[in-house]
């Protein structure tokens, strides 16, 4: 490790053996380099173009990697297309569900959704990936975090972790309380994704607070996706088609 690098929080997280937090993409993939291991199953979360990707693939056993944008996925998938061992998937890393089937159980979990991306967003996505797996190590990058965590001082040793895992029969009950958080969260963006979550699920829940978005819900936009979604409930499983069309209206307009 970095002998320069603050080292503090000494309490491990139970059972994810260690957290990193870093600035840097130079520092997050040396950890790449020096945390993968011929046994490792790693999952990738914001692999971009894969320059990390390429660090992992060459010393772990499986790499996993995802992103959200489309044309970043497009070229990594390329990219990787002779290696067995390494998968490319296009999918917001918000949805908890779509993530832990694409791997269980990695033992190494790399997080860098944009160094500067707001620690809101950055906190959620540590807090998911902690409670869904148990990895040995996650490594975070965040400008942001990595400050407040260099800032301080003192950290009172919890009793009991709130971090704790989520067994796999809870799976399922988790993602859906992950993407009811989201449904209030202050952040139009973020609620209009539950909304799709909701419409893609189509559950007896999803529908109950798909009626309550659009009952209370303070903004147009949500109201008009969930109005569309509750329109649409009984159409094909496989068509989100009426809400992108109603997204794709709504910001033209
Ligand atoms: C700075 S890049 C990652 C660079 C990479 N770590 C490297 O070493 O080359 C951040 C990536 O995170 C992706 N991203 C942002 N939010 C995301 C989300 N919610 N789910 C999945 N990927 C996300 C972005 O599309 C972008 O490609």
């Amino acid at each position: 490790m970095d002998p320069r690098a603050t080292v503090h929080a000494q309490t491990p997280f139970e059972p994810c053996g260690h957290v990193f937090v870093v600035a840097s993409v130079d520092r997050y993939r040396r950890y790449a380099r020096e945390l993968c291991g011929p046994h490792d199953a790693v999952l990738e979360i914001g692999c971009s173009s894969g320059e990390a990707t390429v660090v992992m693939a060459k010393r772990a056993a499986r790499v996993v990697a995802v992103d959200v944008s489309v044309d970043a996925v497009e070229r990594t998938k390329e990219r990787f297309a002779a290696l067995a061992h390494v998968s490319v998937h296009r999918i917001d890393a918000r949805n908890p569900a779509g993530v832990a089937e694409l791997l269980a159980d990695p033992t190494l979990v790399f997080l860098d959704i944009g160094g500067n991306a707001l620690l809101d967003n950055v906190a959620f996505l540590v807090r998911q990936c902690l409670r869904l797996f148990a990895p040995r190590a996650l490594v975070v990058r965040s400008a942001e975090l990595a400050a407040l965590s260099a800032m301080t001082e003192v950290v009172e040793p919890f009793e009991r972790s709130p971090l704790r895992v989520v067994s796999h029969a809870n799976r399922r009950r988790f993602a859906m309380q992950c993407l009811l958080d989201q449904s209030e969260s202050c952040k139009v963006d973020i609620r209009v994704f539950a909304v799709y979550r909701f419409f893609a699920l189509r559950t007896p829940a999803c529908r109950d607070r798909l009626e309550q978005m659009l009952a209370d819900d303070p903004h147009p936009r949500v109201k008009r996706l969930a109005a569309a979604g509750l329109a649409h409930w009984d159409d094909p499983p496989s068509s989100a088609r009426p809400l992108q069309e109603e997204s794709a209206s709504a910001d033209g307009a």
